[in-house]
């Protein structure tokens, strides 16, 4: 049977999700939005598409929770995304959103969770590792099976630089990108190479810091330029996540689960290393970190830990 898979919002991340879930013909396609006609619009805009860039699957618009049924992947991409108050001029920050799109989140898990028991649900909302507390509390879903779209994005950004200012190919860049999915989060220069040579004997110590810090706030780059926040490589490093789940390639991705014990954190969604398949989560990879990353995790796993809290969900006894 053919797998399905529902990406909520279809706004530009949830729409560019869906043109490259549909251009690697992974999956039939359910779009669903609050907004009357959207969803239907983008549906038929892409399913338009097919005969010319020769995709074959069922591509659907709704408004109806129903349509969802029984998906095998769902990707959460509905929410109120950085963007600038028309009439303040000013940005809201990304702990700012967090009781706006807890509010959104919350509701929709509870539809999804109704209609696909069995899925594995990827969150793309920001704040991002807020928003895959909110889906794991409402849906009661085990770790395996709720897993925040993060580090994939953080570490293409990461990557994208080193190959910008090396001159040299992205895909012989190596690197991991761990932490929550905010200013703090930890690239890993250690374990950062190109065709396996080592990024410090490739470029000076202060380009790499430099490019460490646009990693950080790669997010906020993009804000800055466009206004509105990024969709192009959100989408694909979403897309990557449902690919090795669908085709069980069991890529190590970096995402943000929820973690039990590992790295020394407990009942917490920070990015680490983790084995995808098709049973969604199957491993987390515990790297053995320097006391120097470590602590820098730890900052990241404060910063994500406050942000969480902001939810007023009780700590699991
Ligand atoms: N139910 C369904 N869809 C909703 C709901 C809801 N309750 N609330 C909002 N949406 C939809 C909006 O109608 C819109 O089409 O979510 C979509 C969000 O799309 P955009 O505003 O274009 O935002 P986008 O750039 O796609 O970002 C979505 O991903 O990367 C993150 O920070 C980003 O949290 C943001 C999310």
């Amino acid at each position: 049977m053919r797998k399905k898979v529902t990406v909520v919002g279809a706004g530009a991340v949830g729409s560019t999700s869906a043109h490259w879930l549909a251009s690697k013909e992974l999956a039939d396609i359910v779009l669903v939005d609050v907004v009357q006609g959207l969803p239907q619009g983008v549906a038929l805009d892409l399913a338009s598409a097919a005969p010319v860039e020769d995709f074959d699957l069922k591509i659907v618009g709704t408004n109806n929770y129903e349509d969802t049924a029984d998906s095998d992947v769902i990707l959460i991409t509905a929410g109120v995304p950085r963007r600038k108050d028309p009439v303040t001029g000013k940005f809201p920050s990304r702990d700012e959103l967090v009781k706006i799109n807890q509010d959104v989140v919350g509701p929709i898990t509870e539809q999804l969770v109704k209609h696909s028991p069995n899925s594995i649900i990827i969150v793309v909302t920001n704040p991002l590792d807020a928003m895959c507390h909110v889906v794991k509390h409402i849906s009661g879903f085990p770790r395996e099976r709720v897993i925040g779209q993060a580090g994939a994005l953080d570490t293409a950004r990461y990557k994208t630089f080193i190959a910008m200012e090396l001159g040299v190919s992205v895909e012989d860049v190596h690197a991991i990108v761990l932490g929550g999915h905010g200013d703090e989060m930890v690239p890993l220069p250690r374990h950062t190479s190109v065709s396996g040579i080592p990024i410090r004997e490739l470029m000076p110590e202060d380009k790499l810091q430099a490019i460490i810090e646009r990693t950080r706030k790669g997010g906020g780059e993009i804000v800055g330029l466009m206004g509105r926040s990024a969709y192009y490589a959100p989408a694909s490093a979403s897309v990557a996540m449902i690919e090795s789940i669908l085709k069980d390639k069991k890529r190590v991705i970096a995402s943000a689960v929820y973690l039990q014990g590992e790295y020394g954190y407990n009942d917490l969604f920070i990015g680490v290393p983790c084995v995808l398949g098709s049973t969604g989560l199957e491993k987390v990879i515990v790297m053995d970190l320097n006391d120097e990353e470590k602590a820098m995790l730890d900052v990241s796993a404060r910063a994500v830990r406050s942000v969480v809290d902001v939810l007023g969900y009780a700590k699991p006894a």
